[in-house]
């Protein structure tokens, strides 16, 4: 279990950690339709993209309760398409969020009138419960490839929050890192912060602060200066979407990250569920880039850091090629060097 409810269901309705208020509070909000959840998606009260896949299938469930409710006898599937379409509107990066939408929708048609609303529940937490274990499995088989240096800490640097705030529990990225602190005992992280929004500052150091992992907080263009001084083994950070042929979306700042492990021989470790792979888009140049309002560039916690005027450019996520990509840990198996033909093998 997780020990954030990131996305849950509590009181009948769904129940979210607000993580635009971390690290300062911890708030939980309740939400009752598909369109409460959307907007909670859209707004990152929840994000990461296995969490947004949680949180949309718990969506999907309490907008059959909410209609329940209302006494309705239609047709689920006419009465649920105007919810679902809204939530699949709600961002654009993560598959995780259609990968929902795409097991939840069937059981609209598949299952008997009156058990529909208790069997979406049923499918939601099936995904929540499903998540935890893929994340804690990847992590041990992310771990199990990672360098270990003789007599000093693994040092892992990390970009984002892949963490348990960012699925439905033990995170993708950050549970290589659990699962390496476990194995190795001796290891300490290096998180970039993640302009603009700050996932890294703001969630992953407070998280592994948290679970007492030794952590350092880096601003991203320190990066490079980092890892040319040997101070970094491995890279390691989750994903949004990973394309068939192995690109992968993830945060803005992970292709920097990439090139520049290249130039200094450090391996680039991606981990995601096997929910985070779409075999129906090719290659990165697919994947939506979700651009993001200009005020989280030109603002720094509120408060204006630009002049007025300037010219701003807010891409959420990029793409970083398939060929720079050391190995995928996914829950069914760790990928080297990503091809076409050995992601296809996942699924067989
Ligand atoms: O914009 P966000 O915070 O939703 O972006 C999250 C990321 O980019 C994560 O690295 C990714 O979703 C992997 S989460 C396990």
């Amino acid at each position: 279990m997780s020990i954030f409810d990131v996305a849950v269901w509590k009181n009948g309705r769904v129940c979210m950690l607000d993580q635009r208020l971390l690290p300062h509070e911890e708030v939980y909000l309740e939400f009752s339709s598909a369109q409460e959840v959307a907007d909670a998606i859209r707004s990152m009260v929840v994000r990461g993209a296995p969490a947004i896949g949680c949180a949309t299938a718990f969506g999907v469930a309490v907008e059959a309760q909410r209609l329940a409710k209302q006494g309705f006898s239609g047709s689920w599937s006419e009465a649920m398409a105007p919810g679902l379409q809204i939530l699949r509107e709600s961002r654009p990066t993560a598959v995780n969020l259609t990968w929902a939408l795409d097991r939840m929708q069937p059981l609209l048609d598949s299952t008997p009138k009156d058990e529909v609303p208790e069997r979406l529940l049923q499918e939601a937490e099936n995904i929540r419960l499903e998540d935890i274990e893929s994340c804690k499995t990847m992590g041990r088989l992310g771990a199990e490839i990672l360098p270990r240096p003789e007599g000093r800490p693994l040092a892992i640097m990390t970009h984002c929050n892949a963490g348990a705030l960012a699925t439905a529990g033990y995170g993708t990225a950050l549970g290589v890192v659990r699962a390496a602190r476990d194995l190795l005992k001796n290891i300490k992280v290096y998180a970039n912060e993640t302009r603009p929004y700050l996932q890294g500052a703001r969630l992953t150091a407070w998280e592994l602060l948290k679970d007492d992992i030794d952590t350092t907080l880096l601003t991203d263009g320190m990066a490079g200066h980092i890892m040319s001084l040997g101070l970094i083994d491995v890279v390691v950070v989750g994903t949004d979407r990973i394309a068939a042929n192995g690109d992968v979306a993830n945060k803005i700042g992970t292709y920097t990250l990439a090139v520049l492990a290249k130039r200094h021989d450090i391996p680039f470790i991606v981990a995601g569920p096997l929910s985070t792979i779409d075999l129906n888009t090719p290659d990165g140049a697919g994947i939506p880039i979700e651009e993001r309002p200009s005020d989280e560039v030109t603002h720094c916690l509120g408060k204006r850091s630009a002049p007025e005027g300037v010219g701003v450019r807010n891409p959420a996520f990029d793409i970083t090629p398939a060929e720079l990509v050391t190995a995928i840990a996914t829950e069914k198996g760790v990928v080297t060097a990503p091809s076409i033909k050995k992601i296809r093998e996942l699924f067989a």
